[in-house]
């Protein structure tokens, strides 16, 4: 199940109750790049190998430019390509501004971010400013004495008088999130791996230190930033322990979800930060932006966009991630985060990530393609994760193959992130034209036909199919600024329209495995698109609109027939 930071309960049991349409106010306002734009994460260790070592790097991904290119994805967001000793994989840095020579070379980057701008490609780079690597030079520093300038940059504790951690704080990876130092005769906390301990937020010299950090990338030319873990960046300042969670289940849930993180996450003091890094990023120009990983029920996540929209420009929005996949769950979801939205505050979707189960591993065959059109359609902007578009599915991870450390530190209960992170298929050859290496880091997997170069060459593919889609969403303005208003549909329908002006599209996607009929009224509509490639896109008159099992489809209502 990947990292469920004990949140999908609450997402749906706090909201709202449902509110079956909403329209944006913000519909005329101009729009930046990043809203009106679709932005595509890589996970550079599984995007493209040059060196034949088996991990992916940054020349790999310059060598695929064209592809994103043609494909119609606006920005790139890497997961983290800095120094590590790869703990949890680039997510514990022990240089924030270099490049980890397994992924190339500064100059490397300075070539990416040339290359990608060629081709009207932005860059987003991962922000990791939660916790460092144990062995980066501060943490080094902080913990080879009591008196280190450094000791205050992490979060150092006296052990209780029984010598047992300052509080009952749990690592999102399993155990104590307090490591005894014997040296110094304290614990550090660490909200994930003890290889990451995290920094103090509450120390101006770290806020400093990180806003530097910031400024030497977007020197660099990069664009925005996805900062990692923002809603742990802060603790309480008086280390309270953590309620237990009376739903807890031990049997499927990781050991972190046996407590209720409110003391150790989410804490008001974190909306002064954010607000502080906008300053920054901002300050290199109106079109740069910050994207913020939080994991919280819908309210709480509103609350990053800041009192006056002057937070993260996009809390991901990781609702399509997380529910079931039901027609009047997702309608009701999709209704409810546009009602919550604040005054000014851009949406967003996303269907998966490096963190979390593939969509097409999710949810059924049939519906796989109905939910790239529901990322690409709804109000806000998409976030695709690498290899979706071609219908990637999870990979089957032999015991022996682990990597993840979450699935080394709890195996067995589906924590593991490996099978959603195997490398990008590229054509059909033994490495999947990822490596020409015999070893690539995770296995290449089964189905070796959902590739690049086959996909391409059918016209029926999910590839094609998806890059057809972008080049609907990016002709028809009303699909990246047009309001959003639910439309009376059953099970197993979602229907909605975007409108802009005068513009409207209708968007109805059958969830079911069987022909549906979802009533229009006496119309004249054009189909614009479909899922299905066996429709007619002429001009019809419909009553009745028959959706084939999963097919989902993009309409223009040209009005009511003469009679
Ligand atoms: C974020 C990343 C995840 C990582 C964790 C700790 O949730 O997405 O991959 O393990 O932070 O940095």
């Amino acid at each position: 199940m990947g990292l469920e930071f004990a949140f999908i309960g609450g997402i749906m049991s706090k909201l709202q109750p449902s509110a079956q349409s909403s329209a944006s106010s913000d519909s005329t306002s101009p729009q930046l790049w990043w809203q009106k734009g679709i932005i595509y994460q890589i996970y550079p260790r599984s995007f493209a190998d040059s060196n034949e070592d088996g991990v992916g790097d940054l020349n790999g991904i310059i060598r695929h430019l064209d592809y994103l290119q043609w494909l119609g994805v606006d920005a790139l967001w890497l997961s983290p390509v800095y120094p590590s000793p790869m703990a949890d994989f680039g997510y514990d840095i022990s240089n924030y501004t270099d490049i980890d020579p397994l992924f190339g070379t500064l100059a490397d980057f300075d070539k990416l971010v040339k290359e990608a701008r060629a081709r009207n490609l932005h860059l987003v780079m991962d922000f990791v400013p939660n916790h460092t690597s144990d062995q980066h030079p501060w943490f080094k520093e902080s913990r080879s004495s009591r008196d280190s300038p450094r000791r205050d940059w992490y979060l150092w504790k006296d052990a209780k008088p029984d010598g047992s951690p300052p509080n009952n704080w749990l690592s999102m990876f399993g155990g104590s999130a307090w490591e005894w130092d014997e040296k110094t005769g304290q614990y550090y906390y660490h909200g994930f791996l003890k290889e990451q301990p995290d920094l103090n937020w509450r120390n101006p010299e770290v806020v400093k230190a990180m806003s530097d950090v910031l400024r030497f990338w977007l020197e660099r030319g990069v664009d925005g930033f996805r900062v990692d873990v923002l809603w742990h960046i802060i603790k309480d300042d008086q280390w309270r322990d953590n309620p237990p969670n009376p739903s807890f289940d031990p049997a499927t849930e990781p050991n972190y979800n046996s407590l209720e993180p409110v003391y150790s996450t989410d804490r008001p003091e974190v909306h002064e930060i954010t607000m502080e890094l906008r300053r920054v990023i901002e300050s290199y120009g109106p079109d740069k932006f910050v994207i913020g990983e939080v994991y919280l029920p819908l309210e709480k996540l509103m609350a990053y966009y800041g009192p006056k929209a002057d937070g993260a420009h996009m809390p991901y929005n990781f609702l399509l991630a997380l529910i079931d996949w039901q027609s009047s769950t997702i309608m009701q979801a999709v209704g409810q985060y546009e009602a919550l939205l604040p005054e000014g505050a851009w949406p967003n979707w996303v269907l998966g990530n490096h963190d979390k189960p593939r969509i097409a591993s999710r949810i059924k065959p049939h519906q796989v393609r109905g939910a790239q059109l529901l990322l690409l359609t709804l109000r806000g902007t998409p976030t695709m994760y690498y290899g979706d578009e071609l219908g990637m599915h999870d990979e089957a991870i032999a015991p022996t193959q682990v990597q993840d450390p979450f699935e080394k530190r709890e195996p067995g209960k589906g924590n593991g992130r490996d099978p959603e992170r195997t490398p990008m298929r590229w054509n059909q050859e033994p490495g999947a034209g990822f490596t020409s290496s015999e070893t690539p880091w995770l296995p290449i997997g089964d189905n070796i036909e959902v590739n690049v170069a086959s996909e391409k060459d059918d016209p029926d593919s999910i590839l094609n199919m998806v890059q057809q889609l972008i080049a609907i969403r990016r002709k028809y303005p009303v699909l990246q600024s047009g309001s959003y208003d639910a439309l009376p549909a059953s099970p197993p329908v979602i229907a909605f329209t975007r409108t802009l002006q005068s513009e409207s599209l209708h968007i109805v996607i059958n969830l079911g495995d069987s022909v549906t009929l979802y009533p229009m009224g006496r119309v004249q509509a054009k189909c614009i698109f479909s899922t299905d490639s066996a429709r007619d896109l002429d001009l019809v008159l419909m009553n009745e609109l028959a959706l084939a099992p999963g097919e989902g489809v993009i309409l223009t209502i040209e009005g009511e027939p003469a009679d």
